[in-house]
């Protein structure tokens, strides 16, 4: 027979809580990390944007499980040492590469606040939730959405586009897709999207069941927006066989060079051919903060659901991705799921349904609210508005730069912060390898951070202009590097920069 778990294990000595045993040791740490991680934001131009992890380093992360404690200063050290000189970059004004974001000292704070309440978001009735509530109502706002709109936090726009897909799936089978899944009716639904849009659209369509062949891919025009004409005939012609067109995934900016479609034309489309009209925003979305940008985004109000992120444009640390959906009954329906141990009350802690977890597919959920609820109460969004236009004027400025420069071609027109772009060579090492090999070499310079993507096949540098503390000086240093790396790649002489790059401030 077992013993009890009591015995012996509750004796003074045997077991301690996790709480330090002297709290003004753990303070006078927390205050040290707290100013070396602002150092280290306040200096981020003096050192490089990434840097390649060196194998000793890496080695040191392949260590067994620790049985027995460290001191935390220890810990803290390889953390300095180790972890933070490695990190990606995205914190760095030369970072342009994907679509990241530069994050805020503001959102850190934020986020350490929200880890000291460790709050549990998944449902239960407690301020956090409400913090999350008021955003959910200033997106309604900020999109005119209808009172009864609802909205979730979420990882980042992959899980919003797949909510969303859930969601539209469950609208047009009924909820008794959820008991008897997709087979039958669920086989013959159709997705429509353009060929420029992001791939987790594709796999949301996999793991939603309906298969990533059902989701059609749409030409698109000489601005990169799917062409309206060729998507309404795509869906006339699958009805006239006896396919079920259900939903439109239209973008605003695109990832590769952040096209917008046409959001109007497509919803008009949408109503006319009763399909679910969702809008991936990943980044675009938020530029509604802007009254220069907003324009450009008319339409989405007419959107079924919107995903967007807030760790892009918005400049919340990561992770801050939402999904906002006009109708909120519509979005419960997807995903509430009753049981025993979440049941609701009038009054008490149990109080307050409908619950987050009535929303997604998460039970537990962190507190993303907090951080993106300070950064938009500290900021406002006139001055975020502000710097996103900013961010497509340096784009404008980077375009002029590739323009005036005979050794540089644009490849595709600069919609909004993003410009993509190539070093004339005749890539004889290779299909587009002079460009490619560009690209690492200014990575591992640490002078500035672009990516590469395809187009019209040919591999584009590509300048994602999201951080706000990016300026011209950041991109003439990219302009200069692609210059000089593209000079030596084309004569075969890949030497590097060396780059002086003095250690962390901590
Ligand atoms: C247009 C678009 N959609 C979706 C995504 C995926 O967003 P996330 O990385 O937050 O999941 C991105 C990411 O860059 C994007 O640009």
């Amino acid at each position: 027979m077992n013993k009890p778990l009591h015995e012996g294990a509750l004796k003074p000595e045997a077991g301690e809580t996790l709480d330090p045993r002297d709290w003004d040791e753990i303070r006078a740490l927390g205050h040290r990390m707290l100013d070396d991680m602002i150092d280290n934001i306040a200096s981020i131009r003096q050192r490089p944007v990434w840097q390649p992890i060196p194998d000793a380093v890496r080695a040191r992360f392949r260590d067994a499980l620790p049985r027995a404690p460290s001191a935390l200063n220890d810990v803290y050290r390889e953390f300095s040492d180790n972890i933070a000189p490695y990190a990606t970059g995205n914190v760095h004004p030369g970072f342009m590469g994907w679509v990241h974001g530069g994050g805020s000292a503001v959102g850190m704070l934020a986020e350490m606040l929200a880890a000291g309440l460790n709050a549990n978001l998944g449902g239960r009735d407690h301020m956090p939730i409400e913090v999350e509530r008021q955003i959910v109502a200033w997106m309604r706002d900020l999109f005119d959405f209808p009172p009864d709109a609802s909205g979730i936090f979420v990882t980042g726009t992959s899980m919003a586009n797949l909510m969303a897909v859930l969601v539209a799936r469950t609208s047009v089978l009924g909820t008794s897709v959820r008991q008897c899944g997709v087979a039958g009716e669920g086989a013959l639904l159709r997705a429509y999207t353009s060929n420029a849009a992001h791939g987790c659209i594709a796999k949301a369509m996999d793991i939603a069941g309906l298969g990533s062949e059902a989701l059609r891919r749409v030409a698109v025009d000489a601005s990169h927006r799917i062409d309206v004409v060729a998507l309404r005939e795509e869906i006339l012609r699958d009805r006239s066989i006896g396919l079920k067109p259900f939903l439109v995934v239209a973008a605003a900016g695109t990832v590769d060079i952040g096209a917008i479609d046409d959001l109007k034309a497509v919803g008009a489309l949408c109503r006319e051919q009763g399909l679910w009209f969702h809008v991936d925003g990943a980044f675009g979305a938020l530029g509604m903060f802007s009254p220069v940008l907003a324009p450009r985004l008319a339409g989405i109000e007419q959107a079924d659901s919107i995903a967007l992120d807030f760790h892009k444009w918005g400049q919340v640390p990561y992770d801050a991705g939402f999904l906002l959906v006009r109708d909120g009954e519509q979005h419960r329906a997807a995903f509430a799921a009753p049981a025993a141990y979440l049941r609701r009350e009038a009054r008490g802690l149990a109080a307050g349904s409908p619950w987050p977890c009535d929303l997604g597919p998460d039970l537990s959920r962190g507190f993303r609210a907090l951080k993106t609820w300070f950064t938009l109460k500290t900021f406002g969004t006139e001055k975020l508005g502000a710097m996103m236009a900013r961010t497509c004027a340096l784009a404008s400025y980077l375009e002029a730069r590739i323009l005036a420069e005979p050794r540089l071609e644009l490849l595709a027109p600069v919609n909004l912060n993003i410009v993509c772009f190539r070093y004339r060579a005749d890539d004889a090492n290779g299909v587009n390898g002079v460009n490619g090999e560009i690209v690492i070499d200014i990575q591992e310079s640490g002078i500035a951070a672009p990516s590469t993507t395809m187009l019209n096949g040919q591999l584009a540098i590509r300048a994602a202009i999201v951080n706000h503390r990016t300026n011209t000086c950041d991109i003439d240093a990219l302009v200069d590097a692609a210059l000089d790396f593209g000079a030596r790649r084309s004569a075969g002489d890949p030497r590097l920069i060396e780059v002086d790059a003095p250690p962390l401030a901590m």
